[in-house]
């Protein structure tokens, strides 16, 4: 851990712009937490970090804390601006310098930083900052990095009277400043009429008093901070970008890129085709020579190798194995496995419940808490009725068994091996290995019944019975 540079992100703002009442550091983007974005990063290079949190810090001390992230926590009480974020880890300041993050900045990279620490040692700078040149006069919501010819400033969006094509250098929100300046400067800070105090103010001041300051200009899309759900969407965007350029370059085949969602701890294997509109969710792992087809939605899903999923279905938290078949619109949940080669159809819902190898349930059925041993073929409409209105039963299907369509299963109840029930039956009790269960009304057939020359004539309730 880097003894001379410490990490603080500020974290406790009150997302005002977001227009919802969240604090946008716990929006997720690509399935991550804003914040986590940040803090990660600084975990990547070792420092020591300190997070300042305020509006909604439940949620946020809950995010760091289900990660397992090693920071101490500062805490600002009242929203007073960037530069009183800061103020508020004084405490923890021991290092020769500090890097100071704004928690809305996801798009950074180690890289960056790495840029802006060699370049602040090399030019001996008291205060470095990342910003980036963007000549849209439309962009919002960012200081301006202004050099008047004496002195380097920054000035915020609402005090900026200049020309934005021309002073057009944009402040990042990422600082890397010497302790010993922090120190003295920091609380000299002027308090704005809009009751803030801004980090941004501290550029100005070194200048004036004749320190260094570095400007390490980037590309703007890494510099991006995120202040409306808009610009959540773009942040999204872009680095989904990223996520799909990196597992293409791993051989993966994506046949409409821009319309996958994808989340940021997925992994897929070589050889893998996602088709079009499919969701990788939550850490969903895909194996090598796997197909999924159009909008399916897999969340913490994990495929085996050379699995097909045909189009539109759903898989969560569950399990596929190898060269099974699954869809089209099949359904399989909590804490659901399928075994190697076996089949699962159209509207074919697995809940709760483990499918043999090379078991098939192929059109139209329900397995709730269900399992099924090895090679078993469930009809077309099967059904495990495994509520009973108060309580939840198992079925257990063992290898070989015959479903026939259109079978109801009365939980508890167990079908043997090699058993058969017929289709169409009620199975109320256990069926032993190698019997045939028939459990449904015999037919009656009633000879002569339609009387040919009467036969556009609809037969009466009476007539029917
Ligand atoms: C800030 C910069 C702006 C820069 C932009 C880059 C200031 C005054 N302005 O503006 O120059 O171009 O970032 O994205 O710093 N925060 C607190 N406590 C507060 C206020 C904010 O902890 O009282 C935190 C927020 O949670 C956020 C970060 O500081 O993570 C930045 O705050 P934000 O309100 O987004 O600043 P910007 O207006 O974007
Ligand atoms: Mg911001």
């Amino acid at each position: 851990m880097s003894k001379s540079t410490q990490a603080i992100i500020l974290a406790a703002g009150k997302s005002s712009r977001f227009q919802t009442d969240a604090t946008k550091l716990s929006y997720t983007i690509c399935g991550q937490e804003m914040i986590r974005y940040s803090l990660n990063l600084l975990k990547e290079l070792n420092l020591k970090t300190t997070v300042v949190v305020g509006y909604q810090k439940d949620a946020l001390k809950e995010i760091i804390s289900d990660h397992g992230y090693d920071v101490t926590l500062s805490e600002q009480t009242s929203q007073k601006g960037t530069g009183h974020a800061l103020l508020c880890t004084k405490e923890h300041w021991s290092a020769e310098q500090l890097l100071i993050i704004n928690g809305d900045a996801p798009l950074i990279t180690q890289e960056h930083i790495s840029t802006l620490m060699e370049r602040h040692k090399r030019t001996g700078a008291t205060v470095s900052l990342i910003a980036s040149h963007n000549a849209d006069p439309t962009i919002k919501g960012y200081g301006r990095v202004i050099h008047d010819g004496t002195t380097l400033s920054i000035v915020e969006q609402r005090d900026f009277t200049g020309d934005p094509e021309k002073e057009c250098i944009l402040n990042g929100g990422i600082y890397l400043i010497k302790r010993s300046f922090l120190e003295e400067a920091l609380p000299t800070l002027k308090v704005h009429t809009s009751g803030e105090i801004y980090i941004t103010d501290l550029i100005k001041k070194a200048s004036e008093n004749g320190h260094h300051v570095e400007v390490v200009d980037i590309p703007f899309d890494y510099v991006r901070g995120i202040n409306t759900l808009k610009e959540l969407w773009v942040a999204e965007r872009l680095i989904r970008s990223q996520l799909i350029d990196h597992w293409m370059n791993n051989g993966v085949r994506f046949v409409a890129p821009e319309s996958v969602i994808i989340d940021a701890d997925v992994t897929i294997g070589s050889n893998t085709t996602i088709g079009y509109g499919v969701h990788l969710r939550k850490g969903t792992i895909v194996g090598t020579d796997v197909t999924i087809d159009g909008f399916s939605v897999l969340d913490r899903a994990q495929i085996a190798h050379q699995v097909t999923i045909r189009a539109h279905s759903v898989i969560n938290n569950s399990s596929i194995n190898a060269q099974a078949l699954i869809g089209p619109f099949a359904h399989i949940h909590r804490n659901s496995i399928c075994h190697e080669k076996s089949v699962v159809g159209n509207f074919v819902e697995i809940s709760k419940s483990s499918l043999g190898q090379e078991s098939k349930a192929k059109h139209l059925a329900y397995l709730g808490q269900t399992d099924v041993g090895k090679k078993v073929n469930i009809g077309a409409g099967t059904i495990t009725c495994n509520y009973d209105g108060v309580s939840k039963h198992p079925t257990t299907i063992k290898d070989h068994a015959f479903i026939g369509s259109n079978s109801a299963l009365l939980a508890p109840v167990t079908i043997g091996q090699h058993a058969i029930v017929a289709a169409g039956s009620t199975v109320t009790d256990n069926v032993p290995d190698n019997a045939l269960a028939i459990a449904r009304e015999r037919q009656i057939t009633k000879e002569n019944y339609v009387v040919p020359s009467k036969k556009t004539t609809i037969a009466t309730p009476q007539e029917r019975s």
